[in-house]
């Protein structure tokens, strides 16, 4: 198993490019399945998840060809895709590969949609909470299909076809507005989803969606109104940049005192995450290449935030202020809204030195002078990625193991780093 080296105390300057979002890559490889024609996806992040999801599309039956393109082309530096669904060979997801990754349960949407029966498996618990999958069944249900749970897998069935219905979701799901979106493309009639996920991501896979042939209403609203249509064609569609990967760089910037530019960055996904920064002191600008981050001199202040569907703070980046207000000048309050166990990076941050307090979902960090190099293990993706955080302030060395969990989300984070100046290092597990 690959581990990162990290020997803390350099600023960070110079530019990073930023890479095709992960959660929006995984729902468009998977509207793929949607059409029997070639869907094109540039910018599309080079990533373990993205990998793995290729396995579980190709088993579906889908052929993917993959072109490269040069890192800083166009501003963009991920693969060029594209997926054709001509046939679809299998219609069951099973357990070996579903249980790898969360995301690849959403392909139950799409199979219903086009075949009228799905098999696929439940995913099963992780490392940030339960994640239960009952909104996604309940959106199928409403849309006609009847549902099975046997052996582990769900099994949806729509002899006749989907049918629009109204969907009212009782909280906001990321995964069950995907799910219900990309199933309601193909029903018949009109499907009115309400109280959506307004997560850019999803956004950008109903652009992709309307391009395809799909009709639809109220686009990065939480009110989604969608009418059927029988059938979808190819089209081409780029990645937007990954606003995670943004607010993780901004908060490295910020933690080392370094000014970097976020090449392709964009900051109206990011509105909550800027505000925060610049709470904490750090100056965030927008210009035409991207964001620019900037810590001079001034000290980290802390700040009091909690964690909230888009347009809130990201819970995919709690994980990572967590790590930049172990050294702010007072005490911090981080509240998690979103999932019940996403604190696992608390003690591995604590073994370099953080101070920070568990009180049920709330976190209180009380800023430190110093932080110590130690080893670390990654426990999750965001997880792993603010003990890269702290490492780079941190005085000596890091060894962060199970790099694995960083694979799956960040494209040649080390490369990304230390061409700012970090002294990062990969070393290879054998
Ligand atoms: C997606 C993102 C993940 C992000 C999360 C929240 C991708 C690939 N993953 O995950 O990075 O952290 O959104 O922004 O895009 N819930 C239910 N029942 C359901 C579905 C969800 O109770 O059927 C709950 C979850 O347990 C959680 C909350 O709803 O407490 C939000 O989860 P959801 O938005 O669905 O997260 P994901 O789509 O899994």
């Amino acid at each position: 198993m690959d581990r990162i080296r990290i020997r803390g105390g350099n600023r960070l300057n110079g530019t990073i490019n930023i890479s095709g979002a992960k959660n929006a890559a995984l729902p468009l490889m998977i509207v793929s399945l949607l059409t029997p024609e070639t869907l094109t996806l540039n910018n599309v992040p080079r990533l373990a998840d993205v990998r793995l999801l290729q396995r579980i599309l190709q088993n579906h039956g889908v052929d993917i060809m993959i072109a490269g393109k040069r890192p800083g082309q166009n501003g963009q530096s991920g693969d060029v895709k594209q997926l054709s669904a001509r046939t679809i060979a299998d219609t069951t997801a099973p357990y070996e590969l579903v249980s790898k990754m969360r995301a690849s349960f959403w392909v139950l949407g799409p199979l219903l949609a086009r075949c009228g029966e799905a098999k696929v498996s439940l995913p099963g618990g992780c490392a940030i909470g339960t994640r239960p999958v009952d909104m996604h069944l309940q959106a199928m249900e409403k849309l006609g299909a009847e549902i099975a749970i046997e052996a582990g897998y769900v099994v949806a069935k729509a002899r006749n076809g989907l049918r629009g219905n109204r969907i009212v979701f009782d909280k906001v799901s990321v995964g069950a507005t995907h799910a219900a979106l990309m199933a309601a493309v193909l029903a018949q009639g009109e499907t009115v989803i309400e109280n959506a996920a307004r997560e850019p991501e999803i956004g950008d896979v109903a652009q992709c969606l309307v391009k395809m042939g799909a009709r639809i209403d109220g686009i990065h609203s939480p009110t989604l109104r969608i009418s059927g249509v029988t059938s979808l064609h190819g089209a081409e569609h780029t990645v937007i940049a990954d606003r995670i990967e943004t607010g993780t760089y901004a908060m490295c910037a910020g933690m080392t005192g370094g000014d970097v530019m976020l090449r392709g960055a964009r900051s109206d996904t990011l509105g909550s995450v800027i505000d925060v920064m610049r709470k904490a002191g750090i100056a965030v600008d927008e210009t035409n290449e991207g964001l620019r981050v900037q810590r001079n001199g001034r000290a980290l202040e802390p700040v009091s935030v909690a964690t909230a569907p888009f347009p809130g703070f990201p819970t995919d980046c709690q994980a990572q202020l967590m790590a930049l207000m172990t050294m702010a000048d007072g005490t911090s309050t981080i509240r998690e809204t979103i999932f019940e166990n996403r604190f696992m990076h608390v003690q591995e941050l604590a073994r370099l030195g953080a101070d920070i307090h568990l009180n049920g979902d709330t976190a209180e960090v009380r800023g430190v002078r110093k932080l110590t190099g130690a080893p670390v293990m990654a426990t999750d993706l965001r997880a792993s990625v603010s003990l890269v955080i702290a490492a780079l302030a941190a005085e000596g060395e890091t060894m962060l193991n199970r790099v694995y969990h960083l694979d799956r989300g960040f494209e040649t984070l080390e490369d990304k780093l230390a061409a700012c100046g970090a002294d990062v290092a990969r070393l290879s597990g054998n």
